[in-house]
């Protein structure tokens, strides 16, 4: 494995009942202040995915608008920012998805990616795998190629690879 990992993980602060109770929630805040583990995390991410013709770098709002952009600048592709509705001022698709309690939307800008794009999309975490469905539903409905998922941290009892069905994922630290 390599050592990079363990580095990052433990660079991840973990705090209990956050935002409520029960929930282990996991501060990625702390990792972007070990400067060595956050360029780890980028680089990793930029050796795997550089020279894979990916023109798209798509963002998950909010905390996927951190390790996306510089991803996409060091392999040359463009970000597209993924948003929370009515955040956006151009003329938008919207995908809807379930979350634990209720409903919640993302939204594209039309006209930010082209049918036949290949699209890498990114957010901190995968936890139910219901943010990243709705985000690849988006790309998919314009006819983008999702070529993969990537997170820095994936949650498996949620089994939220499950609900991706046949779309792969990439995580750097898995628990
Ligand atoms: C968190 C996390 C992922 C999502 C994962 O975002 O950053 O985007 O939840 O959950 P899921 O796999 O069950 O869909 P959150 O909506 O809390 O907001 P934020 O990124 O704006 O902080
Ligand atoms: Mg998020």
């Amino acid at each position: 494995k390599d050592p990079r990992i363990a580095r990052i993980s433990s660079s991840i602060r973990i705090i209990p009942d956050f935002p409520k109770k029960g929930i282990l929630f996991q501060d990625i805040t702390t990792l972007l202040l070990d400067t060595k583990a956050f360029k780890d995390t980028i680089d990793l991410f930029v050796d795997r995915y550089k020279g894979k013709n990916i023109s798209v770098v798509a963002g998950i709002e909010a905390r996927g608008f951190i390790f996306g952009p510089p991803i996409a600048l060091a392999i040359g592709a463009k970000f597209v920012p993924l948003r929370k509705p009515k955040k956006l001022p151009g003329e938008v698709i919207s995908e809807e998805y379930s979350l634990e309690y209720g409903k919640d939307v993302i939204e594209m800008h039309v006209g930010a990616v082209q049918a036949g794009e290949r699209a890498l999309v990114i957010d901190d975490l995968i936890a139910t795998g219901g943010t990243l469905c709705a985000a690849i539903s988006l790309l998919e409905r314009v006819g983008v190629h999702v070529v993969e998922c990537a997170c820095v941290i994936e949650l498996p009892e949620l089994k939220g690879r499950e609900r991706l069905e046949d779309k792969p994922l990439f995580v750097l630290i898995s628990g």
